[in-house]
């Protein structure tokens, strides 16, 4: 019985020490101390022995008791300290990690120079408007001086909703003029920028929907002089102060008199070649167009109830994609509209 007890305190010690798991541990006080485990079948045989023989072996089995019992509390604590260095390893946050970066994406470069532009307009006191991108034809033709049969009415340029086409897609912004003169009372002083829309292929500067930038100001003394101002102002801010740009006499049917702004090439300063090729940015010309402008018809003016006798005012419209282009040197406009990420993170 002494070699039972000696066999069993061996047993249990090793089989505790290998034991990695609170599991295990719990399986092993079953089998040994349990109330039908080994130790107590051992124990169920003292009656077998003699009344001077069992007090010496009732210590022995109680000493081994309290050795296995004691093994078995020492490594509980154990398990469960290492179970808790594991987590606490697996669970570890190195804040010294750098973080991962969140790329943010930014304005598209058309807004960006459209913000430029606005900025610069509101900086000389204009306000920004918005107004309808389907028109009707009065506020898109009539009312600018442009009447039924006029070749820009066709319909081969133009986007009609209805089979009188009294109904359009704008095919310019500058029936905002028109829309702000029959509300506002001069001083005017507004830039309305938004989409326009005409039948055109898409190429490398032409695009079924554009955008252009309106202006418009009318006031008592207003001449051309506060028009071609206003215009180099914007030139100067928005492509440095040396930007070189001359005006053209043009025709429009609001504006009298009427004329194109070019800016002298960038790329060529003016020559049309640069080392003796012909400059691919303006194609040779030196200049390259960039809005039209006029002083507003004392018809369109009239039209609108404000009196040519006492106001007078200018008027200009610029296509924001060319000044994105000019601005960005973008070189196809198509890219402007692509939304090609590898394109727009450029910017
Ligand atoms: N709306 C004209 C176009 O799309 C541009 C323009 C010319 C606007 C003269 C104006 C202006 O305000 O005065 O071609």
């Amino acid at each position: 019985m002494k070699q039972q007890l000696a066999e069993i305190k061996q047993r249990a010690l090793e089989a505790l020490a290998a034991a990695e798991t609170p599991a295990a541990l719990e399986a092993l006080r079953v089998q040994f101390l349990g109330k039908k485990g080994e130790l107590t079948a051992v124990l169920k045989q003292m009656g077998k022995l003699s009344p001077e023989e069992r007090p010496a072996m009732g210590q022995l089995a109680n000493a081994v008791r309290g050795d296995i019992e004691a093994t078995l509390e020492a490594r509980k604590a154990a398990v469960h300290a290492a179970a808790l260095e594991a987590r606490l390893a697996a669970e570890a946050i190195d804040v010294t990690i750098p973080g991962k970066p969140v790329s943010l994406g930014h304005q598209h470069p058309m807004n960006q120079v459209l913000q430029e532009i606005l900025d610069i307009f509101v900086g000389m006191g204009y306000t920004v408007v918005d107004g309808p991108e389907v028109e009707l034809a009065d506020y898109n033709f009539t009312k600018l001086n442009i009447q039924p049969g006029h070749p820009s009415r066709d319909r081969s340029d133009t986007f009609y909703f209805t089979s009188d086409d009294s109904v359009l897609l704008r095919t310019q912004t500058s029936p905002m003029q028109i829309r702000t003169m029959e509300t506002m009372q001069p001083p005017i002083r507004i830039v309305a920028p938004g989409r326009v829309y005409r039948k055109d292929e898409a190429d490398a500067t032409h695009s079924p929907m554009f955008h252009q930038i309106e202006g418009l100001v009318v006031d008592e003394g207003i001449t051309m002089g506060d028009l071609k101002g206003a215009l180099e102002t914007l030139m100067k801010e928005l492509y440095g102060q040396d930007a070189v740009m001359r005006f053209r006499p043009h025709h429009f049917p609001f504006t009298e008199p009427s004329c194109e702004m070019d800016m002298q090439c960038h790329k060529c300063r003016g020559a049309g070649q640069v080392d003796g090729q012909v400059c691919s940015t303006c194609h040779g010309e030196g200049w390259i167009e960039l809005l039209g402008a006029g002083m507003v018809h004392p018809d369109v003016l009239s039209g609108c109830g404000i009196d040519p006798n006492r106001y007078s005012g200018f008027a200009f419209g610029m296509g924001l994609e060319r000044m994105a282009m000019r601005r960005m040197q973008i070189n196809d406009l198509r890219l402007i509209f692509d939304n090609d990420v590898r394109f727009l993170s450029q910017f």
